[in-house]
Parts: C-alpha cells; structure tokens; sequence
C-alpha cells in the first residue's frame, strides 16, 4: 500500500491532494477486508450497538412512502432492522467489495444491490456515518493567503498554492489565522447527484458534524481529521495507510446547501438524541420492555450511547433534504434547527 501511494505521488510530481491520499487509503482500508466494524472491529457505529437506532428510524421512514435506498450499509445491520420493520423494497448501493459480500451474506434476496446510483430516484434514501468517510481537501489558511496541504513522497503534510475551485471555497469562510481545516468537496458533489436525481422523497444523512459556524470555530484551528484503529482515535492520517480509518467531520451547512442549489428542501436538521427522542424512542424501549424485561437492560445501556451528550447524543446530527414530502416529518417535531445551518 505504502510502495502503491508512494508510486503515485511520485508520478504526479511529488505531491498529491490530501483528498486523493484520503480516497486511496480507504479504497484499500474498506476494500480489503470486513473487520472494520464492531465490537472488535476499528469502531463502532449507532445500528451496531443493536436493534433500537433501527426500529427508531424506522418510525421516521414510514412517513415516506417508495423504496428504501441505503448507502454505505456497513456489516448490514441496520438494512436487516429496517427491513424487518417496514418490508419495503430495499436497495443497497456499497463502494466496498469486500462488505457488498458481507451484506449479501446477512441479507440474502431480501435486498438488490446496485452498482451505481440510478438515474431516477424516489423514496427515502438513508446514509449513516458515510459522509464522514469521503475524501477532504486540507486547507490552510495564512496571514499571506491560502494554502492546500497536501502529501509528499516522504508521506507528510506540503503547502501548495490552493487550486481555483478550493480557494473560492476557501475565501468564503472566516477564520482566523494561522487555521487549519478540511473542505469536502466530494461530500458536496454526492449531495448534489443525489439531490439532482430525487424526484420525490426524503434523504437522510446521519453523521457527527456541526454547521458551519461551529465546523470553522476559532477554537478547532486544528481541523477534524480524525484516524480508528482498534477503538483507538487519533489524529495522525500518515500512520500505516490503509490499515486504519480515516474521517472528517461534517460540514451540514454545506450539504444543505448543496441540496437547496439542486431544487431540494430542507426538511430537518438535529442533533441525533432530539431526533431520536421525535421518533419515539422511548416508546421502542417500553415496548421492548413489555415484550421481556431480560432484554431491557442492554436496551436501556444502548439508548444511554445513542442519546447521551457525551456520546452520540449531541456531536451526531441527522439531515433531511427532499422533495413533495409531507411536512413536519415526526423527526424534526420539536428542536429543529435548520436555522443554524
Ligand atoms: C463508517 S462505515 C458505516 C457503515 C454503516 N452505515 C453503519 O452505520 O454501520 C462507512 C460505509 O460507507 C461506505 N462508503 C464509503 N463511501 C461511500 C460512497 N461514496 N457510496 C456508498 N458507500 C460508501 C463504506 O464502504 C462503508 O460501508
């Protein structure tokens, strides 16, 4: 993997964005094998801690009528939940080989796999913890202008003069100096394919991230990159690429408005425990309760981790964006704050 980047960066002339550093990295880290996720995994996400983020969202989804397009399904639990709820016609689209298998292993016939995006979509289309892992444009912004950071030979952090695109978007945003962050331009570029080809529904983006303003805080002059291995988190994106997780953090209010320039509405914007709670979380857990009270206790453990400030309670969001849906959808019934976006 080190000989393969090494190879291209040297082709390109010594230097590569740290985008295409990012994009070959996790080409290898998701495309090798399928451990990354779970409890001995790298990390773990909100439908891997069990059933209830599933049967939740699942309340929130009946509102939308159509199929059920899920992005990035991971080991396949959350399809496996939504599918039991709703049985609905379930499409999955995965960029990685290797969990297309494992998803295919869990789920069998009850979902149909694509290999790209189709050109019409309706429906409700759902991605959990997927924007966090597409590529970055790193940005440094310096008392004499504004730099890209990109990545040399010797797999370390180098300044180049920012190319036009990024420098506009760059200029845009106010910081101060010396700052250092993360542009996605690619998760822009998703939402606007996805958004362009909606003609009717609902999508939702669940991830962690803030809207701008708090994205490009004074205080975060350090950026959001953020590296997973073994549940270790750490910020060093040169250590052994490929074999650890690379994210960033989620600009909401530039997905937002990459929606709204492709014709959508914003349906909804809140924190992940606000949402949840919208849909009738506790309503899932008494349930559950009723059903067998052996099987409340890890419930309640996994409610504590996904509505808890200090866990995913606050630092993760969910987005809606669409078109011809019924409004106020049950997720965003109280404590909706678009308006920060
Ligand atoms: C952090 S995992 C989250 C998996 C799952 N959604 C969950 O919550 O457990 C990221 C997933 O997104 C996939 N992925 C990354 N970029 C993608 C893209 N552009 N389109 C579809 N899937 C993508 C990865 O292969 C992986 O399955």
């Amino acid at each position: 993997m080190l000989e393969r980047i090494r190879e291209e960066i040297s082709a390109a002339g010594g230097w590569i964005s740290f985008a295409r550093y990012m994009e070959l990295a996790l080409q290898v880290y998701y495309g090798a094998g399928d451990r990354q996720l779970g409890a001995r995994g790298d990390f773990i996400t909100a439908p891997e801690l069990g059933r209830l983020f599933g049967r939740t969202l699942a309340r929130q989804l009946q509102e939308i009528d159509g199929p059920i397009l899920e992005l990035g399904a991971g080991s396949g639990a959350l399809a496996e939940t939504l599918q039991k709820e709703l049985d609905r016609e379930y499409l999955i689209l995965e960029t990685s080989g290797a969990l297309r298998s494992r998803q295919a292993a869990r789920l069998g016939d009850r979902v149909k796999f694509l290999d790209r995006l189709p050109e019409r979509l309706h429906g409700a289309v759902v991605a959990n913890e997927v924007v966090d892992a597409m590529p970055v444009h790193a940005v440094g912004w310096r008392a004499d202008g504004v730099v890209e950071r990109g990545v040399s030979t010797q797999l370390s952090w180098e300044e180049r003069p920012a190319s036009s695109a990024l420098l506009e978007e760059a200029k845009a945003i106010e910081v101060p100096v010396p700052y250092d962050s993360e542009i996605g331009l690619a998760g822009r570029a998703w939402m606007r394919s996805l958004a362009e080809r909606l003609d009717e529904g609902a999508i939702f983006v669940i991830d962690y991230g803030f809207p701008r303003r708090e994205y490009y805080h004074p205080q975060r002059s350090m950026g959001t990159l953020m590296c997973h291995t073994r549940h270790r988190a750490h910020g060093n994106p040169f250590e052994r690429p490929g074999e650890q997780d690379i994210t960033a953090h989620v600009d909401f209010s530039a997905l937002a408005s990459a929606a709204r320039e492709a014709g959508l509405e914003v349906l909804g914007y809140a924190t992940q425990a606000q949402f949840l709670v919208n849909c009738g979380i506790t309503d899932v857990l008494a349930q559950a309760n009723l059903e067998s009270a052996l099987h409340y206790a890890p419930l309640a453990a996994e409610a504590q981790k996904l509505l808890s400030p200090n866990e995913m309670g606050e630092l993760f969001k969910v987005l809606a964006v669409g078109r011809g849906v019924k409004q106020p959808l049950l997720g965003f019934s109280r404590g909706e704050r678009s308006n920060t976006l």
